[in-house]
């Protein structure tokens, strides 16, 4: 069905969803007359209208529209829309099947073999808060209180194979934050979804450029910007996780990006697996950005009237740098994905066995370890890999989770029992996900790992990953989880996972769904850790993968917070604690002061730099304390005590970035409480300056320029604007690894 202006489609017709009368909800706005949506967050507008034709078009997304704007820019679209070649227009989800060959943001396999499809629009409804939208296993954004967000649906059906589209939009006013999703109903015939993605954005010609976070192991989320050119550029991941080498995540900007001005564009998907968010500059000079499931190696068949979700992604806007997009960003998380008791709740300091022991530890071993965590003034003791089956080394027994009685002759639960006497809580590493050839699971269900028949199926770290989108091994898994939450009375579980997937394939699954398997795997991972959550919401999960490598927004949703990364070098981790705060705040990057010459890169780092930038997010220890010398573990102590005290404003303040690594010879970043009367600030000069260079001030950011403030231990005052304008300069001595911190309070 096609409409025009002189005769347009009408809300509600021809549907098979029923479509309720909408009700005015606040921050949306429907203007029927001239078909115009209008999303409106405290300093943004998302605004879309029906085409004549019955298409979407984006007008705007960007700084707050008013009445009169709003008019002047439905004018000028009203100018151009009559042009009917769809590529000169901003879409606002195109699907392939016309004259629109930018990359789509929806494409389909019908039962006839055609690709084609053109969905228009039917109706839409505008809903007060967050409802719960379909069960389709996927995490999302929360919305407890219906004043914290509003939700339209717009519906949309393709005209002649008669599929329904929705398409979400929650906007989060106060954040001006919008999170998005599509979800398709198959229709009368039988066919595959190729690509559906969860957002699809198209921006006007201009110079536009993305910041990515791309890396490695041990090198996670370095920051890089470059300028969009002609032509398509991706960023993803095609390893079954979201990954160590890019975070699903990026960053539009106009011009390159400022820390503290000019409009900047997130875009954070809530996803866990294999994801994309595309660029493609246009000839013209327009923007598409598509973000959502990676189309690559993905098929999902349908039968008539299923339907299929996309995953959320969360956008969002600031006019005021990049600085000004991680704050809003931070807030999403803390306010909106972390749930559940651990999400405002202060996390214990952990002192993990990992790199003091590795393998080689016996119950003895952790006892002492534990009696030094309790001196030091640590809150728990984390048993890291080597507990279970006959793990000597990397090369057998995952799977087996079951106590290996040599190293631990009273078990998991005798070794937590003497731990907790002491007054401590108790944690406990597992890699769930993974199967060791050489195990007692995988020689009784060899057909339970990812594999294709018939064809070698690779190792990485000795392992294979398990089919986890098969119900009987994640009831497996979450049996021998839940014994141990519940024989040892576990306060933690370390949820790792150490490789990426290959050979996807499953014998559970007929061959015209092996393509659905990476999508499965995910599903089948959020329905195991949601299980755990639901059943234990007190235990603590800290996810990691090999460190960093599945640190997105989808694990944050049954995981309040991540290991960073494996690397625990001080320097090294200035730099990924720095990119990583582009869209995670430090509450959910666990840091850790390990010992020198660091593990990873060998370097002898001095103990104060090496706390500071731990004390910069969610504090732990990974050292054999026993081999510590005297002097350091005294000032780790102090340190620890010290974090006690200013641990809610790492937490809970607003985080500014003063000195970025990589692009000066420094670094600093600062914490301010939220009525901006406390502040802790940290400097880090890693490289002593040529001799006779004067030294800089840091320049604080983010106080109120009007109060005074008083820096901790010393006499001195000032004000909010001096520290802002003029700085401070930090007291480093000779010598490189030089660090500062400072506390200041309001008078
Ligand atoms: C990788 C993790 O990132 C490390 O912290 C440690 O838990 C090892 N795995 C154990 O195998």
């Amino acid at each position: 069905m096609q409409g025009s202006w002189d005769n347009p489609i009408i809300a509600g017709s021809d549907m098979q969803l029923e479509i309720p009368v909408a009700k005015p909800v606040p921050y949306i706005d429907f203007d029927g007359r001239r078909r115009l949506f209008h999303l409106r967050g405290q300093a943004s507008s998302y605004l879309m209208s029906v085409s004549p034709y019955g298409d979407l078009h984006q007008l705007h997304w960007g700084c707050k529209l008013e009445a009169p704007d709003v008019a002047a820019v439905h004018r000028a679209w009203a100018g151009t829309v009559r042009n009917l070649h769809l590529e000169t227009h901003r879409r606002e989800y195109a699907s392939f099947g016309s004259n629109d060959l930018r990359l789509p943001a929806l494409h389909l396999e019908h039962g006839d073999g055609s690709r084609l499809s053109a969905f228009d629009y039917q109706g839409h409804e505008v809903l007060p808060g967050k409802p719960a939208l379909v069960n389709d296993g996927l995490p999302g954004t929360t919305a407890e209180h219906p004043e914290d967000a509003s939700t339209l649906r717009l519906l949309f059906k393709d005209y002649h194979s008669g599929h329904l589209l929705d398409l979400y939009y929650t906007i989060y006013p106060k954040l001006d934050v919008v999170v998005r999703r599509a979800l398709l109903k198959q229709g009368p015939q039988a066919g595959a979804v190729k690509r559906l993605m969860s957002a699809s954005l198209d921006f006007p010609a201009g110079d536009w450029h993305a910041l990515s976070l791309p890396g490695d192991w041990a090198r996670e989320r370095m920051i890089e910007q470059s300028r969009l050119n002609q032509g398509a550029h991706r960023l993803e991941s095609r390893r079954g996780t979201s990954s160590h080498g890019m975070s699903p995540f990026a960053v539009i900007t106009k011009g390159k990006a400022d820390e503290d001005r000019g409009e900047a564009f997130g875009i954070s998907l809530i996803y866990s697996g294999n994801w994309l968010i595309e660029a493609e500059k246009h000839m013209s000079g327009r923007l598409r950005v598509n973000a959502g499931l990676n189309d690559f190696d993905f098929q999902w068949r349908l039968e008539p009237g299923a339907t299929f979700a996309s995953p959320e992604c969360a956008l969002a806007y600031s006019s005021k740098g990049l600085g000004g997009l991680s704050r809003k960003l931070h807030a999403m998380v803390r306010r909106h994905i972390l749930r559940g008791p651990w999400r405002e709740r202060e996390r214990p300091i952990l002192v993990n066995s990992w790199e003091a022991h590795y393998f080689k530890f016996k119950h003895d071993d952790i006892v002492k370890l534990a009696g030094q965590a309790k001196d030091i003034g640590a809150d728990m003791v984390v048993l890291d890999d080597g507990w279970f089956g006959s793990r000597d080394s990397d090369n057998s027994s995952l799977g087996d989770w079951y106590d290996d009685l040599s190293k631990l002759p009273k078990g998991v639960k005798g070794l937590a029992a003497e731990v907790k006497a002491m007054g401590l809580k108790f944690g406990l590493w597992f890699e769930p996900e993974a199967v060791s050839p050489n195990s007692e699971l995988y020689r009784k269900h060899p057909d339970w790992a990812l594999a294709v028949p018939g064809r070698r199926p690779s190792t990485s770290r000795n392992q294979y990953v398990l089919d986890l989108g098969r119900p009987e091994v994640r009831d497996f898994l979450f049996s021998r989880l839940a014994h141990y939450v519940e024989d040892a009375g576990l306060d933690y579980i370390k949820w790792d996972m150490n490789r990426p997937l290959w050979e996807v394939g499953s014998p559970s699954l007929p061959a015209e769904r092996q393509a659905e398997l990476s999508h499965r795997y995910v599903l089948g991972l959020y329905e195991l850790m949601g299980r755990l959550r639901d059943r234990f919401p007190e235990l603590l999960v800290e996810g990691c993968s090999g460190g960093g490598g599945r640190f997105d927004w989808g694990m944050l949703c049954y995981h309040p917070q991540f290991w960073t990364s494996d690397n625990t070098d001080g320097l090294d981790r200035i730099y990924i604690q720095y990119g990583s705060s582009l869209f995670l705040p430090a509450l959910t990057q666990t840091a850790h002061i390990s010992e020198v010459p660091n593990h990873q890169t060998h370097r002898n780092i001095p103990i104060t730099f090496r706390s500071l930038v731990a004390l910069s997010g969610n504090l732990g220890l990974e050292i054999n304390l026993a081999k510590t010398r005297a002097g350091e573990k005294r000032e780790i102590k102090g340190w620890m005590e010290y974090y006690r005290k200013v641990r809610h404003l790492v937490n809970q303040g607003d985080f500014h970035r003063m000195e970025s690594p990589y692009e000066g010879p420094r670094a600093a970043w600062c914490f301010v409480s939220r009525d901006k009367r406390e502040v802790l600030a940290f400097a880090f000069q890693p490289r002593t300056p040529f001799r006779g260079q004067e030294p800089l001030p840091v320049r604080f950011k983010g106080l109120d320029p009007d109060e005074i403030y008083k820096l901790e231990g010393a006499t001195q005052s000032y004000s909010g604007a001096f520290l802002m304008t003029q700085g401070l300069i930090p007291a480093f001595g000779p010598g490189d690894f030089q660090a500062q911190h400072w506390r200041l309070a309001a008078r």
